[in-house]
């Protein structure tokens, strides 16, 4: 069936000429690149964010949207999810839009569910939890029913609209129970889940009160990835602990007669392309303009959501701890802290955004000169290309989540870099992107201590070894790239399960 029947509504894409298919570099190259799905249907990528690929919001998109519509690009297909759009009653008829080979459908959700589902449910419960911060979790039946009704929403939306022999391919927490939801309507199709977040120890998820009937149906899918070996192991312990799984050594697992295979694969950047951005005269503009104003002092630049995970008070702490260790002015440096806003409707970042604001007045009070301000903290989001131009000049790029999936924006600093002259990377420990950047200066980002030594080190750096340490994370980031995600994924779809290749 084509969408636009149905009744569905349809529209252009909004705010920008259509994209023409097209490859993402890293793909070109490869001889194996495998751009077949099984059984040669549709790629279905089931988000709850979608990203439109035209206009601005597709240039300031995010990791993950980019590495989805890398994917969508290559092979085609269909991108399913939230139209960002909350109704006063039911949800209205889907909304389509095609933009060159993807093709987009939309739902509302009903503003009764959204907050439960949404700003609850999947911030206030499962992301905290996710992101070990249980401490933080709250967990409400009301919120989970409306995150289950949201879920089945999105099922019944999108079960008549497969064919037989789609691969849907479903994104991250807000809809770990997508596939149970599916298989309950008599959806066939093979179900792959991609986890963008770190999985929790098993101790951990088990304080969740619907773990048993959300762990089984995270087991529904038929493939279910991760971002680290870590993740996988944690998920691994859980299925064959809790729920009773048998697990492989090659990470299949039987659950209650049924296969599925579960596999890490971290999720990289098209390198090559986002160091062609800091060329751009967008972000050389962006360098210049923020050159001027540094009026010679060096640069420190962390860029995040404005999230807890990101451990940014700490990391504004860990500066003043440097700024107390150091004469201001032989350190010659300035911090600049981005953090875009996030959620804002939850109260948990509504403190995080009083207590930032907070630390960061009492830096520039206690060591601003009349013609020096130590920490600029701007809390809005850039393009990724001016944040490329941004990062380019940069002496120290910090890094330092309390946790987090992978981290893309630490492999943005390493390709933003001129190889000639990079700067130094100060990476958490804890970021999923620390199992492969081991040239970056690896920190805990609870230990102010230990991150402010580790920024003094990266500014004294010799240039040799910023020359090496980049090469080597260049070496890996390249290797590891988004290329490589969707190939790996798109792999791990194609395998046949053990008992028709034994
Ligand atoms: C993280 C999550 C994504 C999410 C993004 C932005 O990267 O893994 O699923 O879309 O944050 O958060 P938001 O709540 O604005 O979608």
């Amino acid at each position: 069936m084509a969408f636009g029947d149905n009744g569905l509504r349809s529209s252009v894409a909004k705010g920008g000429q259509d994209v023409a298919p097209r490859r993402p570099s890293s793909l070109t190259s490869g001889e194996t690149m495998p751009s077949e799905l099984p059984g040669g249907g549709r790629l279905v990528v089931v988000s709850n964010r979608v990203t439109v690929a035209s206009g601005e919001k597709a240039a300031q998109a995010g990791g993950l949207a980019v590495g989805l519509l890398a994917a969508l690009r290559d092979v085609g297909g269909v991108w399913f999810g939230w139209s960002g759009e909350i109704t006063p009653d039911a949800p209205g008829p889907l909304e389509t839009q095609r933009s060159g080979p993807i093709e987009y459908v939309l739902t509302d959700v009903a503003e009764a569910d959204f907050e439960g589902y949404y700003s609850n449910f999947a911030n206030r419960t499962l992301w905290p939890l996710f992101h070990y911060r249980i401490d933080l979790a709250t967990y409400d039946p009301d919120w989970y029913a409306a995150y289950r009704r949201v879920n089945r929403l999105f099922a019944e939306r999108l079960a008549p609209l497969l064919q037989p022999n789609d691969v849907v391919w479903v994104h991250d927490y807000h809809l770990l129970p997508l596939a149970a939801e599916l298989r309950r309507l008599g959806v066939q199709n093979l179900l792959s889940f991609y986890l963008h977040t770190p999985f929790p120890a098993p101790e951990l998820f088990e304080t969740l009160p619907w773990q048993a009937e959300l762990g089984a149906d995270l087991c529904r899918f038929d493939r279910v990835a991760f971002q680290t070996a870590s993740d996988l192991r944690q998920f691994l312990a859980y299925a064959e602990l809790e729920l009773g799984g048998q697990v492989r050594p090659d990470g299949w697992v039987q659950i209650d007669g049924r296969w599925l295979h579960a596999a890490a694969i971290p999720i990289g950047i098209d390198a090559d392309e986002f160091r062609r951005m800091a060329k751009q005269p967008e972000a050389v503009q962006e360098r210049e303009r923020l050159e001027q104003s540094l009026g010679g002092h060096r640069l420190i630049i962390g860029v995040d959501r404005l999230d807890y995970t990101k451990g940014i008070p700490e990391r504004i702490k860990a500066f003043e701890a440097l700024l107390e260790s150091v004469d201001p002015v032989e350190a010659n440096v300035s911090f600049i802290q981005i953090s875009a806003p996030s959620r804002s409707d939850v109260p948990e970042y509504q403190n995080l955004r009083a207590e930032v604001e907070g630390l960061s007045g009492r830096i520039n009070g206690r060591f601003g000169e009349s013609d020096w301000v130590p920490l600029r903290y701007l809390n809005r989001s850039f393009s990724r290309t001016a944040l490329a131009g941004m990062f380019e000049l940069a002496r120290i790029g910090l890094v330092t989540p309390l946790r987090d999936g992978m981290n893309l924006v630490a492999k943005e600093f390493v390709a933003a870099q001129d190889p000639a002259d990079p700067g130094a990377l100060v990476l958490s420990r804890f970021a999923g992107a620390a199992d492969d950047l081991d040239g970056a200066l690896i920190v805990n980002p609870y230990d102010v201590a230990q991150v402010a030594k580790a920024m003094a080190e990266g500014l004294s750096m010799p240039l040799d070894e910023r020359q090496d340490r980049h090469a080597r994370m260049l070496a890996k980031t390249r290797a590891q790239d988004i290329g490589e995600w969707w190939r790996r994924s798109l792999e791990l779809m194609r395998e046949e399960h053990p008992e028709s290749t034994a």
